[in-house]
């Protein structure tokens, strides 16, 4: 037996900023009934992450971590489904699951472990959403990346840019419970009050009502950056490189500013970084894989204990994840931004 599978598909390459007329929603068979050894899936959640751009691209040979996106085919994307048919002994109808998906209805996966699928412990009692945000990769981005690459220490003063999005929301509180001096950037009044009246950053401030950003970071840290959490790129991080300390660290995780800019991306300045003897470090959320209970575990414990808020972004049904995945890109989503199928 076979059910209809409407999935989410580009209908041509995206140079630019994304637009929902980029997208389409197509359909497909499945089969009902897995072969030996498959897990069918009901997708529940689906996250949209603004890397997707970069693998929707005709020339994204610089800086793509998988393979490019094919106009008309599934796109994948990390999410949560529950089983709907199973012919593998460890996963059972109704067990639910979180980890790479498709922008699509239902999964179809072999287990195995090249498969970045796992069981969510519905014990642990948290909401399904969380598992494909705080409790999935944006968690595991931020915690790898401020913990292990930023090496913070009590008292130093971080930046972070994309400040109220899915990980640069967790970084900044991450940074509090660390002891550092915190201070976020964030394109709206409401996101930079969010901040500092619901998530505890020391200050913050809106970038689009700065008119040099150089000037803006010497404001806000008159004593300079000891780590600066590196969400956006180009002109933002010229900005932090010209106000780090001496032996700064840059916790380069994202270049959103970048992924729309058709243009060859901009270089830092490495003058700045020479004189400042500052240490820029690239990472990948899933460079951390091994130590993702061990950070699940921590991040569910701060989340227990109140220490972190968590900010969701929810939208409805699978039409919706074209102008979801369009909003990271003008700044219309706060938190993590996930699309809810049922
Ligand atoms: N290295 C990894 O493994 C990894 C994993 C996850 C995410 N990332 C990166 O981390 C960054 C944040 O990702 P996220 O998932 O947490 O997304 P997000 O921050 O939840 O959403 C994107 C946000 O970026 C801001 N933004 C968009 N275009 C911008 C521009 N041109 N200039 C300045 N800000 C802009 C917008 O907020 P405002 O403009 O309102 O501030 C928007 O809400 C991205 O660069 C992403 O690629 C990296």
């Amino acid at each position: 037996m076979e059910v209809e599978n409407r999935y989410v598909a580009v209908r041509h390459h995206v140079e630019g900023s994304p637009s929902e007329d980029d997208f389409e929603v197509k359909s497909a068979p499945v089969r009902w009934t897995p072969e030996s050894g498959e897990v069918l899936l009901r997708n529940l959640y689906l996250s949209v992450d603004p890397y997707q751009l970069n693998r929707m691209k005709l020339h994204n040979a610089s800086h793509r971590t998988v393979d490019p996106v094919v106009p008309g085919e599934r796109i994948d994307a990390t999410g949560a489904g529950e089983v709907v048919a199973s012919a593998c002994a460890e996963y059972e109808v109704g067990d639910v699951v979180a980890g790479l998906l498709a922008w699509e209805e239902y999964t179809l996966f072999r287990p195995g472990p090249a498969t970045l699928i796992a069981k969510v412990d519905a014990s642990s009692g948290f909401p399904l959403s969380y598992h494909v945000g705080v409790l999935g990769t944006s968690g595991m981005t931020a915690y790898g990346g401020f913990f292990e690459v930023g090496k913070p220490k009590k008292g130093e003063k971080v930046f972070v840019s994309a400040a109220s999005g899915s990980v640069g929301s967790l970084v900044g509180q991450f940074a509090k419970l660390s002891g550092c001096y915190v201070v976020g950037c964030a394109g709206t009044q409401a996101k930079v009050d969010m901040l500092k009246d619901k998530l505890g950053f020391d200050d913050a401030f809106n970038y689009r009502e700065e008119p040099d950003l150089k000037s803006a970071l010497k404001k806000y840290f008159p004593k300079g950056i000891d780590i600066n959490f590196e969400n956006v790129g180009g002109e933002m991080l010229d900005a932090a490189l010209a106000n780090m300390n001496t032996y700064g660290r840059v916790a380069a995780c994202g270049a959103i500013s970048q992924y729309t800019d058709p243009e060859r991306p901009a270089m830092p300045d490495m003058g700045e970084v020479i004189y400042r003897r500052i240490t820029i470090r690239g990472f990948f959320a899933y460079d951390f894989i091994t130590k993702f209970q061990e950070y699940v575990t921590i991040i569910g414990d701060w989340i227990r204990e109140g220490k972190i808020q968590v900010v969701e972004d929810v939208a409805d049904g699978l039409e919706s994840i074209p102008s979801a995945f369009a909003a990271l890109f003008r700044g219309k989503n706060v938190g993590k931004k996930l699309v809810r199928l049922a």
